[in-house]
């Protein structure tokens, strides 16, 4: 096969390399094509067709639905693995030996509490401050406090990214705390990740919330599935940021931004209004069908559809197995899944979603599970924040390691005014 592509443009053409990945994927490699056709570029909005990046830390096939971090397939992951296991294989790159596992879970546990001086920001927030606005601001605010990690570089990554990785759950439970008005519940050293948050969120000083195994596990798994998910928006931001070499913590707080809004994180959050909605009689799942096809309205079947996958998303079809067995297990009913059911039944079957290969995606069960273990639906893009916090960490580290990377800067078609004169403003109309 050849590994040139040939441009035509007007009557001049440009030989162009191809690369290939590591699973077969090719790209036309552009890089000199501006200079060789003294200014051409490339134009692609929404980046649908444009590698921006090489990267060794997560594997999608849209088309096959499948997803792998570091080469594992997540099924594997979601049977054997934990979450803390997976944040250590996507920063590092391999999973920890036992003696590596202690030494990480030891780090997590001994950075779980805040400086004391950072808990007084939450003061700061109106009670009913979004949790997404607040855990932003309070992720950059770890830059202020840990002056020495906040360094453009990646030599101290290990201790920013367990700091991170371990705060962000105290900082979470605190938001929560700070909009019931009650106290703060302080991190327990004796409990597993999971636990230990659960812990912070629903605990009272009065009566410890000891979290079902069961419960903890869905959790877990939840975290996991969203771990990473290649260049998605909220990770190409990080990126973006990080490219500026920006630290670790300004990175990720941008990332957690970009993942507030509706159409990516915040998606979890919108499947809940809609299914609630359905449930409240406001919608009907046919007029909810319908809506969505209806070019003329601007609706659409949250939980539905990705940009990559064109076929199941892998980790939908592990959290509505995850979202039965933790039903079945805490004995728990919420007619918001026989809804979801219906919905995804009535989709499925309909030639509109079959035609553009639409499916539902990760935030489609995920809020149901959420619900049962009594996280409230404005902490639900929260949550995917927890977990995605690795993926995020682990394209910091790759952007800072990669000695070829330039600044992220696009080019763009500017499709305004040409030049003007100035109007003084008592001939403006
Ligand atoms: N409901 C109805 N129609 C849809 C939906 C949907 N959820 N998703 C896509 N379509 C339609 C589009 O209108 C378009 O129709 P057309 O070809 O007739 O114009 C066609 O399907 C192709 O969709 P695109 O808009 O090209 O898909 P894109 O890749 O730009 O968007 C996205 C992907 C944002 C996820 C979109 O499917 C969507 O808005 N889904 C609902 C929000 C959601 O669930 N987001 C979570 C994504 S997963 C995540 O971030 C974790």
């Amino acid at each position: 096969m050849t590994n040139t592509a040939t441009m035509k443009i007007a009557d001049q053409e440009y030989s162009l390399p191809i690369i290939e990945g590591t699973e077969g994927e090719r790209a036309v490699d552009i890089t000199k094509l501006r200079n060789q056709s003294k200014g051409c570029i490339t134009y692609d909005p929404g980046f649908g067709n444009t590698g921006a990046c090489k990267s060794d830390i997560t594997f999608i096939d849209g088309e096959k639905g499948i997803l792998r971090y570091r080469g594992i397939p997540i099924e594997e992951l979601a049977e054997k693995s934990t979450f803390t296991e997976v944040a250590y294989l996507l920063i590092w790159g391999e999973l920890p030996n036992e003696a590596q596992r202690k030494a990480f879970s030891e780090l997590l546990t001994d950075n779980a509490l805040l400086h004391e001086n950072l808990k007084n920001h939450f003061e700061g927030f109106p009670w009913n401050a979004p949790p997404m606005a607040m855990l932003s601001a309070m992720i950059n605010a770890l830059s202020c406090y840990h002056l020495e990690l906040a360094a453009p570089c990646a030599i101290l990554l290990e201790e920013a990214a367990t700091k991170l990785i371990s705060k962000v759950r105290t900082i979470a439970a605190f938001s929560y705390k700070m909009t019931r008005g009650e106290p703060f519940i302080y991190p327990d050293p004796n409990r597993r990740y999971v636990s230990n948050f659960l812990h912070m969120m629903f605990s009272l000083p009065h009566d410890t919330y000891e979290a079902p195994p069961i419960v903890a596990q869905a959790l877990d798994k939840v975290l996991m599935l969203h771990a990473d998910h290649e260049q998605n928006c909220s990770t190409s931001t990080v990126r973006m940021v990080a490219s500026a070499e920006a630290n670790l913590f300004s990175s990720v707080s941008a990332g957690v931004c970009a993942l507030w809004g509706r159409l990516h994180g915040g998606a979890n959050m919108a499947v809940i209004e809609m299914l609630e909605s359905i449930r409240e009689g406001g919608l009907s799942i046919k007029k909810c069908v319908e809506l969505a096809k209806d070019k003329n309205s601007d609706f659409k079947l949250m939980g539905f559809g990705h940009r990559v996958y064109k076929n199941f998303d892998p980790r939908a079809i592990i959290l509505r197995k995850t979202c039965e067995e933790l039903f079945a297990a805490i004995k728990h009913q919420d007619p918001l899944l026989d809804i979801a059911r219906e919905l995804e039944e009535a989709a499925l079957n309909d030639s509109y979603f079959v035609e553009r290969n639409l499916y539902p995606n990760v935030d489609f069960y995920s809020g149901i599970i959420l619900r049962a273990i009594g996280i409230p639906t404005n902490m639900f893009t929260v949550m995917f924040a927890i977990g995605r916090l690795p993926g995020w960490i682990a394209h910091w580290r790759e952007v800072n390691e990669d000695t070829s990377m330039r600044i992220a800067r696009p080019r763009q078609i500017y499709c305004g005014y040409q030049k003007r004169a100035y109007v003084p403003i008592e001939q403006r109309p």
